[in-house]
């Protein structure tokens, strides 16, 4: 059976649900996988023993999380022996018009030069608003950046724009493709 690693990086806990929610999917689907948090990883951790990994991380003031990035870097040789997708998670990506998309991918590609890792796939992701949980000075300013361009400013409710249908089944062909032989398909 294919077994995958998905290392995230969150500040909010957005990324965490999404790894989360695709290690259920993947295993549900004959895949054997597991999640950790690059912020708090297990003193003994062999990489050797994953097929491919799912990197993801969040977009915050147009950069990826750190402890993402040292990951990366201390992981690099084997990251660039598997197959790789990394999944950047930001407000960014919920705007499908040209000029976001721009942005998103110059988000990645910043990201990608300073780990110096090219990953077999990339894919950006829709997250979420979480007034709910922010503290009152985060809640304000997202609230004001939002409320700029349009967005959904509702502090008293949470928004989640992860098209979840989407991202699984992009997953799944990641999957399929990389590990062909194994039995992994679109139930
Ligand atoms: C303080 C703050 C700064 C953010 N900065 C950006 C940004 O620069 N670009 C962007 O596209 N999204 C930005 N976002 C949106 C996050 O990427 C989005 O909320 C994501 O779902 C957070 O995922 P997480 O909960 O895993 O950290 C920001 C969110 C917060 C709270």
């Amino acid at each position: 059976m294919t077994k995958m690693l998905i290392a995230y990086g969150t500040h909010e806990g957005h990324t965490r649900k999404i790894a989360q929610r695709l290690v259920g999917f993947l295993n549900s689907h004959d895949v054997a996988a597991e999640e950790i948090d690059t912020a708090d990883l297990p003193e003994h951790l062999d990489l050797s023993v994953y097929d491919g990994f799912i990197l993801a991380g969040s977009v915050h003031q147009g950069s990826h999380q750190r402890s993402l990035a040292h990951f990366i870097k201390a992981h690099q040789g084997i990251l660039s022996h598997r197959p790789t997708l990394f999944l950047s998670v930001s407000l960014t990506a919920v705007h499908k018009d040209e000029e976001h998309q721009k942005e998103v991918l110059a988000c990645i590609d910043r990201f990608l030069g300073e780990t110096g890792w090219t990953p077999s796939e990339s894919l950006p992701v829709e997250g979420a608003l979480r007034y709910v949980e922010y503290d009152w000075f985060k809640r304000m300013v997202m609230k004001s950046i939002v409320k700029h361009q349009g967005g959904d400013i509702d502090t008293s409710r949470d928004y989640e724009y992860t098209n979840w249908e989407y991202l699984e089944k992009h997953v799944l062909d990641f999957v399929r493709h990389h590990f062909a032989t194994e039995k992994a398909s679109v139930q």
